[in-house]
C-alpha cells in the first residue's frame, strides 16, 4: 500500500500563504501566473494552503451582497502532484465516491477532531477505487491525485471537514464569499490537526481592529466608513482587504506613484539596509534630492528644508515668513486646511470654524473662497479671477491701513479640503501682487496637488502663472513615507538664518531621500504627469456625462487627477447634499471603490487617485457611481410612494 508520509506526517509541510496579508505576493504579482507557479514549485509537493484563507489569486473587486466574489477557500489545500497517493489520516467509512466528485469519508470511531467525534472528511481532486460503505483504517489508500491542474497552483487536493451530513449530500463548494464566511466557519472544522499541522494564528477581524482602535486611539482621530474594510495590501491604484476583495482607490494622492510600488520599496529597503541617520551627517542623498527638487521648480526657488509632514512644512513656512518680515498676521482663504500643528490650525478656517473650532485668532484674516460654483463670480465670468483676487487686495489693504500688514498670504494652488475649489484664471496673480505690494510673503501649499497631479504642470501654482516665495510640499513626495519639504529663495532662507539653528531629526534622512528620489524618477520615467492630464481629462468628461443622468450631481470640476463631484439636493438652490454624499461614499465602498466626501459642506467627493489610475479605472469608477446613484434614486422613489 503506497503511503504519503510527507502529507500525513505533517512536519515537512509548509504553509503557502496566498492571502492578501501573507508574504507570498510581496515580491511577485498574483496576476503573474508563471511567477506564482514557480514559487509554488519551489516548495513542490510539501505545501498547503490553510482552511478559510482568502486567496489573492481569486481577488476581485468588492461587490454588494450576493455578487460578492468567492475568494475564501473552504478547506485545506495540499499542493501536490498528479499521480501521488493520499492515505486516510483517520479510520472511517466511505460515505460517497463519484466520478469527478469528492471522496467523502464518515469518521465515528477515530479520535475526536476539534472536540467532535462524528465528522466527514471530503477530499476533492482524487480518483479513487473505494466503494460506498467500505471501511478504512488509518493509513489506507484513499485515492490518487488526479486534479485538473490550476495554471498557477498546479494540481492539488482540497480537504474539507464537515460536521453535518447535509453539507456533503452534494459536492460542497470549494470557495465562499466573505459575507458567507461565518456560516462556513460554523459548518466546517479546520482539517489542519488531522494532518498534524498546527492551527493557524487568527488575525484580528476588521471589527476587532475597530474596537481596539477605539479603545487605544483618541476619538478625534476619525476613521472612514461605518463598517470599514480591513485593508492589508495595495498595488497600483487598488487596495485589498483581508478577504482579497479589491477596492479601486480614488482618494489616495499620497500613494502618488501607486501602492507598494516595487521601485519605491527597493529604494527604501536598499537604503535602510545600509544607512539611516540624521541630516547633520554628510551623505549624498540629501544633497542630490534637494538638487532634484530645485530642478523641478522655477527660479528663484532654490533653497530646501526637508521635514516630515505637510503640517510641519507649513508651520515652518509661517515661521520663516513671520521671522523674515517681523510681522505676525497671515491672510488665508476661507475653507482652507493647512495642517494639524497649533500654528497651522490657526490658519486653517476648515478647522477653527468647523465643529469644535474656536474661531480665528486675531492674527488670521480670511479672504473669500474663489468658488466659481457657489461664489458671487461664476465660471461664466471671464474676470472672476481678478474679482476674487481683488477681495484679497481689499483684506491686505485694510490690514495695512490698520498698521498690521500681513507676514504672508498662504494658499493651496487648488483647494482640496475646502471642496476641490479650482481657482479661476488670474486669481493667484492678482492675490500675489496685492500681498507682495504690502511686503507679504506668498506661500503656495502644494501638499495636495503637487508633483504632476494637475497634468498640465508639475506644480499647481504654475497653472496660475505665478511663482511663490515659499512652496510647501508633502503627501505625494514620499509616496506614503513621511517626507515633506519647504523650498524658498536664497534671500528668504538667508534672512531666516539669524543664528537660531534649525534641526530636524528625521526630515531628509537617507531613507526618506532615497524614497523621494525614486518617486521623482518614477513620475518622470512612467510619464505620470502626462498620464494625469490624459486620464484626468477623460475622467472629467465621463463625470460630466454622468451629471446629465443624475440630478444630485450639481457640479463636477478639477484638473488632471484632482477632481471633485459636488452633490446638491436642488440644482437651483444648490442646497448641499452632505448626508447623501456620505451615504454614496459608503455605497461606493460596498461596490469596490474608495472615495470620501470633503468640502466646507462635506458634500464633495474628492477624487485624487494614485497617478497610475487608468481609463479602465475611470470606467470602473463611473459605472459604480452610476449604479449607486441609480439605486439611490430608485430607493427614493419607493420611499416617496410608501
Ligand atoms: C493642503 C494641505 N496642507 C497641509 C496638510 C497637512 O499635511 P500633513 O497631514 O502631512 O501634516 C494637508 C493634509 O491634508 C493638506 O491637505
Amino acid at each position: 500500500m503506497p503511503a504519503r508520509p510527507e502529507l500525513t506526517g505533517s512536519t515537512e509541510l509548509v504553509e503557502v500563504d496566498l492571502s492578501p496579508a501573507g508574504s507570498f505576493f510581496d515580491a511577485r504579482s498574483w496576476t503573474d501566473v508563471k511567477a506564482v507557479r514557480q514559487g509554488i514549485e519551489e516548495i513542490a509537493g510539501r505545501g498547503y494552503i490553510s482552511h478559510l484563507s482568502a486567496s489573492m489569486l481569486r481577488s476581485a473587486p468588492r461587490r454588494p451582497d450576493a455578487e460578492e466574489p468567492a475568494t475564501i477557500q473552504v478547506g485545506l489545500r495540499l499542493l501536490t502532484k498528479n499521480g501521488e497517493s493520499i492515505d486516510a489520516p483517520r479510520s472511517g467509512v466511505v460515505a460517497r465516491v463519484e466520478p469527478n466528485g469528492p471522496v467523502v469519508v464518515k469518521h465515528t470511531d477515530g479520535a475526536a477532531h476539534a472536540g467532535v467525534s462524528t465528522y466527514f472528511t471530503c477530499w476533492h481532486g482524487l480518483v479513487s477505487e473505494l466503494v460506498v460503505g467500505e471501511g478504512l483504517a488509518e493509513g489506507d489508500l484513499l485515492g490518487v491525485v488526479d486534479d485538473e491542474e490550476d495554471p498557477a497552483l498546479g494540481s492539488s487536493v482540497l480537504l474539507q471537514v464537515f460536521v453535518d451530513e447535509e453539507h456533503v449530500a452534494s459536492p460542497p463548494p470549494q470557495w465562499a464569499a466573505a459575507n458567507s464566511l461565518a456560516n462556513w466557519a460554523e459548518a466546517t472544522l479546520d482539517p489542519a490537526p488531522l494532518l498534524g499541522i498546527p492551527a493557524r494564528d487568527r488575525a484580528l477581524s476588521s471589527e476587532e481592529v475597530v474596537s481596539l482602535r477605539d479603545r487605544r486611539l483618541a476619538r478625534s482621530q476619525r476613521a472612514y466608513y461605518k463598517s470599514p474594510p480591513k485593508l492589508v495590501r495595495g498595488r497600483g491604484a487598488w487596495l485589498y482587504d483581508d478577504y482579497a476583495r479589491g477596492y479601486l482607490d480614488a482618494i489616495n494622492n499620497v500613494s502618488h506613484v501607486g501602492h507598494a510600488e516595487p521601485r519605491v520599496t527597493a529604494a527604501a529597503t536598499g537604503q535602510l539596509s545600509k544607512l539611516n541617520t540624521n541630516s547633520r551627517f554628510i551623505y549624498e542623498g540629501i544633497a542630490t534630492y534637494a538638487e532634484r527638487l530645485v530642478a523641478s521648480l522655477p527660479a528663484p526657488l532654490e533653497v530646501v528644508f526637508l521635514v516630515c509632514t505637510g503640517s510641519e512644512a507649513n508651520d515652518l513656512a509661517l515661521r520663516i515668513s513671520r521671522q523674515v518680515t517681523g510681522r505676525s498676521d497671515i491672510v488665508v482663504i476661507d475653507g482652507a486646511y493647512h495642517g494639524n500643528t497649533t500654528a497651522v490650525m490657526d490658519v486653517s478656517p476648515n478647522r477653527y470654524k468647523g465643529p469644535g473650532g474656536r474661531g480665528a485668532p486675531a492674527t488670521t484674516h480670511e479672504v473669500m473662497r474663489p468658488d466659481v460654483y457657489r461664489g458671487p463670480y461664476g465660471r461664466e465670468d471671464p474676470s472672476a479671477g481678478e474679482k476674487y483676487g481683488a477681495e484679497v487686495a481689499n483684506v491686505v489693504h485694510s490690514l495695512v491701513d490698520k498698521g498690521c500688514p500681513p507676514a504672508a498670504f498662504i494658499a493651496e494652488s487648488l483647494m482640496g479640503t475646502a471642496g476641490n475649489v479650482v481657482f479661476p484664471p488670474g486669481y493667484l496673480q492678482t492675490a500675489f501682487q496685492a500681498a507682495r505690494r504690502a511686503g507679504a510673503i506668498c506661500i503656495s501649499d502644494e501638499v495636495q496637488v503637487g508633483v504632476g497631479r494637475l497634468g498640465s504642470h508639475f506644480w499647481g501654482f504654475e497653472v496660475q502663472g505665478v511663482v511663490p516665495d515659499i512652496v510647501t510640499m508633502g503627501k505625494p513626495v514620499g509616496n506614503g513615507h513621511p517626507l515633506a519639504a519647504v523650498v524658498t529663495t536664497r534671500e528668504i532662507a538667508d534672512a531666516f538664518d539669524d543664528g537660531v539653528k534649525y534641526f530636524n531629526t528625521f526630515g531628509g534622512n537617507p531613507v526618506s531621500c532615497a524614497i523621494g528620489t525614486a518617486v521623482l524618477d518614477i513620475v518622470q520615467e512612467d510619464k505620470l504627469q502626462q498620464r494625469a492630464a490624459e486620464v484626468g481629462e477623460y475622467f472629467l468628461r465621463s463625470l460630466e456625462k454622468l451629471k446629465t443622468r443624475h440630478q444630485i450631481i450639481g457640479d463636477v470640476r478639477g484638473q488632471g487627477l484632482y477632481l471633485g463631484i459636488e452633490f446638491v439636493r436642488d440644482r437651483e438652490t444648490k442646497e448641499p447634499a452632505a448626508a447623501e454624499a456620505l451615504e454614496i461614499a459608503e455605497a461606493m465602498m460596498l461596490n469596490g471603490v474608495i472615495v470620501y466626501p470633503t468640502g466646507v459642506y462635506e458634500n464633495v467627493l474628492k477624487l485624487k487617485p494614485p497617478m497610475v489610475f487608468g481609463r479602465d479605472d475611470v470606467d470602473f469608477f463611473v459605472s459604480a457611481l452610476d449604479s449607486v446613484l441609480g439605486t439611490r434614486s430608485n430607493r427614493l422613489t419607493v420611499d416617496v410612494e410608501v
